[in-house]
């Protein structure tokens, strides 16, 4: 694997392959989410390239970006242990001028659910990555459907602004008792982690009661809510459920393929996770 911190040195060397490139974005501390995604990519492609910068812009002020874990050594041992072909670590300076003036912003996704909650966190997450896949310009790129909202923004951009670029977006990774992978898990108390695990289980409900022919979103939200661990039904951000192709709201039957989706604080931690209601 190729360490490159240069965004030039990356592109010059990107270029003058005929081959198919797999990228994977990331912010670090790497976990079994970012693997399967970059296994993925290396079944799939002849060339796999990896980014880590972990991105100011998509924090807000009162985010965790100053904790945001960072192990880049650690990183670099996991990555080695796969068939990575680049990786690519930029400083804030290769990715950002220092007088940009135009912005990525779309109306109505930026504005609910994450973007409510994040003011600004889209923004950012575009502003990113649309600068990566410029230096990368990657045939495929690979995505966890955790973010499902980030998901869709950016494939949103990619159609948009006609990208020759095929989003893959991959299934989302659980540990054994059915904890969502994140790298912010890692700021839970071992208490706060058993607490966790329902949020799981409580989708799980909601989702067993739309395949037995449950279509009301109230009922599947209140399914929701009911089953998660005592008290954390205080701290829920959202639940909500949109429609899977253009994130509209449902607001009282569903007829379309949705997504559940919530966000809830854990203690501090803000985790996020989601189920898709298939209809047959
Ligand atoms: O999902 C993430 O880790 C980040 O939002 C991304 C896509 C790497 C952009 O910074």
């Amino acid at each position: 694997m190729k360490i490159i911190r240069n965004s030039i040195e990356l592109s010059k060397t990107l270029l003058v392959t005929s081959r198919s490139i797999g990228f994977i974005p990331t912010m670090g501390a790497l976990h079994k989410g970012h693997l399967s995604l970059i296994e993925t990519s290396i079944k799939e492609c002849q060339i796999t390239v990896v980014s880590i910068f972990v991105n100011p812009k998509q924090f807000s002020p009162n985010e965790d970006l100053d904790k945001y874990p960072r192990n880049e050594k650690n990183d670099i041992a996991l990555l080695n242990s796969l068939a990575v072909d680049f990786l690519f670590i930029p400083s804030f300076d290769e990715i950002y001028s220092d007088d940009y003036t135009i912005k990525i912003q779309s109306e109505s996704l930026f504005k609910v659910l994450e973007g409510n909650a994040r003011p600004g966190h889209f923004d950012g997450v575009l502003a990113v990555v649309c600068r990566l896949l410029n230096i990368v310009q990657p045939n495929y790129l690979y995505l966890g459907k955790k973010d499902a909202q980030q998901l869709k923004i950016i494939q949103n951009m990619i159609e948009d602004f006609s990208l020759k670029i095929i989003v893959q977006g991959c299934q989302i990774i659980r540990d054994n008792d059915g904890l969502a992978l994140s790298s912010r898990n890692r700021y839970l108390s071992i208490k706060e982690r058993g607490l966790a695990t329902s949020i799981y289980s409580a989708l799980g409900m909601s989702h067993k009661y739309f395949l037995l022919g449950e279509r009301k979103v109230g009922k599947l939200t209140n399914i929701f809510v009911d089953n998660l661990a005592p008290g954390l039904e205080k701290s829920i951000d959202y639940v909500s459920i949109v429609n899977v192709n253009d994130f509209e709201q449902c607001d009282d039957i569903i007829v379309d393929n949705s997504l559940l989706l919530v966000a809830l604080f854990v203690g501090d931690t803000r985790l996020i996770d989601n189920v898709e209601l298939k209809l047959k």
